[in-house]
C-alpha cells in the first residue's frame, strides 16, 4: 500500500494530549494506520500527497450506540408525537413485527444503506444492536447481519419483553439468558438491556448482564431514558462499559458514574425526536464523568445517521462546548467501546480521519444542518 502524506491541514484536532490542536499540520498514512503527525514543514516524504488547502482534520466519528437492523416505518408515530402524543417503549413492538416479517436481504440492505449514510457523514466506526427480533432466530439473524458490517455488534434481546411473553416477563428473561444468549453470543461483542419503564427492571437487568458476562460479552445499559430508575446504578455496579441516555439522573447516579469506569453515553437525537428534556451534559462533565455522544440511530426515537447533528444539539441544548462535543463523538465513543485504536490522531492508531470544509470543528455546531464533510478516510482508504 503506498504511503500518503496529507498536507495543508489548517488545524488538526488530534484529541490527544501530545498534539492537542496542531496548526499547519501534516499526517502520514501507512498500511491503514497513522504513521506520523507533525507540522507541515517537518514532514517526511511519502508516495502520494494530498493538499487539504487549509481545511481542518479530526478523527472519524465513533458511533457507540445504533440500532440498524430493522424493517418498517414509524414516521406516523413521529408525526403523532409532534402533535402531543408521548413516546412509550411499546412502540418498539411495531418494528419487531415488521422485522420478523422481513427477509434477510431486506434487513441487510437496510443496514447497508444506513451505514453508507453514516460513513458519508464521517462516522468511521459504528456499533450495531439487535433488539427488533426478540425470538432466538430473529435475534441471531439480526446479529449475523450486523457482523457483516461491524466488529461492534451488541445483543439486545432485552429491548422489551417479546409479545409472546406478555404474561410471563420472567419467562422471557430466562429465554434471553438461556437459549437466546447461547445462539447470539457467538455473533456479538456486547450485551445490552433496556432498563426503564415498560422494559426491564433493575433485577432483570442485573441477571441479563451477569449471564452475558458468563458468555464473554461486555455490558451496556439503556439507562434512565424515560424516567429516574436503577439503570445507571446497575450499569456502574456491574462494570458495564457504558450507561446510555442518562436523561434522568439523581446526584447518586452522577456520583456512581464518576466513581466507576462506565461511560455516560448521551443520545440527543432521542430527546429531539421524542420532544423531551435533554440530559445535562454539563453536570456530568463537571463531575468528571467520561462522556460519549452517539446517534442512537433507530426508527422509533432517533432516525438520524448524522453525528454532526448530535454535536450541534449537544452544544445548543446540553451545555457542552463545541470542543467537548467533538471529543465526546470521537475519543469519547472509542472509550465507550473500550477501544484505543480509534477516536484519536496519533502514530499507531487506525487512519480514520475526516477533513471538513471549515477552519475548525466548531463549525459542526456553528453551521447546523450544513454538510461540511469534505473527505473521509477509513483504515487509510478514502471513502468520501
Ligand atoms: O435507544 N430506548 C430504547 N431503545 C431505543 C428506542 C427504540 C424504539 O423506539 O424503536 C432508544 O431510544
Ligand atoms: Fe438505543
Amino acid at each position: 500500500m503506498p504511503t500518503v502524506l496529507l498536507t495543508g491541514i489548517g488545524l488538526l484536532a488530534s484529541q490527544t494530549a501530545e498534539y492537542g490542536d496542531l496548526l499547519d499540520a501534516a499526517v502520514i498514512i501507512e498500511d491503514g494506520r497513522i504513521a506520523w503527525v507533525g507540522t507541515g514543514g517537518s514532514a517526511p516524504d511519502a508516495d502520494e500527497h494530498v493538499d487539504l488547502a487549509g481545511r481542518c482534520v479530526l478523527p472519524g466519528f465513533v458511533d457507540s450506540h445504533a440500532h440498524l437492523v430493522f424493517a418498517g416505518d414509524r414516521s406516523a408515530e413521529f408525526s403523532a408525537r409532534m402533535t402531543g402524543e408521548p413516546y412509550t417503549a411499546g412502540g418498539i413492538q411495531t418494528t419487531v413485527a415488521a422485522t420478523r416479517a422481513a427477509g434477510d436481504e431486506a434487513l441487510t440492505a437496510r443496514v447497508a444503506g444506513l451505514t453508507a449514510e453514516m460513513q458519508a457523514s464521517g462516522i468511521t466506526t459504528y456499533e450495531i444492536k439487535s433488539g427488533y427480533g426478540l425470538t432466538v432466530r430473529d435475534e441471531a439473524r439480526s446479529l449475523q447481519i450486523a457482523t457483516q458490517f461491524t466488529s461492534e455488534a451488541t445483543f439486545l434481546g432485552a429491548h422489551v419483553v417479546a409479545p409472546e411473553y406478555a404474561d410471563d416477563p420472567a419467562g422471557y428473561v430466562d429465554l434471553v439468558c438461556g437459549e437466546m444468549l447461547a445462539a447470539c453470543a457467538p455473533h456479538a461483542r456486547w450485551i445490552d438491556v433496556f432498563c426503564d419503564q415498560g422494559a426491564f427492571d433493575g433485577d432483570a437487568a442485573r441477571a441479563i448482564l451477569v449471564a452475558g458476562a458468563r458468555a464473554g460479552l461486555g455490558g451496556r445499559v439503556h439507562a434512565n431514558q424515560l424516567r429516574p430508575g436503577p439503570g445507571v446504578q446497575v450499569a456502574c455496579e456491574m462494570g458495564a462499559a457504558s450507561a446510555d441516555h442518562c436523561t434522568h439522573l439523581s446526584t447518586a447516579d452522577v456520583d456512581a458514574l464518576a466513581a466507576a469506569n462506565t461511560v455516560a453515553t448521551l443520545l440527543p437525537g432521542a430527546e429531539f425526536s421524542t420532544r423531551s428534556a435533554y440530559p445535562d451534559a454539563r453536570r456530568l462533565l463537571d463531575a468528571g464523568v467520561p462522556v460519549a455522544l452517539a446517534t442512537d440511530c433507530n426508527p422509533g426515537t432517533s432516525y438520524t445517521t448524522s453525528m454532526a447533528f448530535c454535536i450541534a444539539l449537544a452544544v445548543r441544548e446540553m451545555g457542552m462546548t463545541p470542543t467537548e462535543a467533538v471529543r465526546s463523538a470521537t475519543v469519547g465513543g472509542a472509550t465507550a467501546l473500550q477501544r484505543t485504536d480509534i477516536g484519536q490522531i496519533t502514530p499507531g492508531v487506525r487512519a480514520d480521519l475526516i477533513a471538513l470544509d471549515a477552519p475548525s470543528p466548531v463549525h459542526l455546531a456553528y453551521r447546523p444542518g450544513v454538510d461540511l464533510i469534505a473527505a473521509v478516510w477509513k483504515d487509510g482508504l478514502r471513502i468520501r
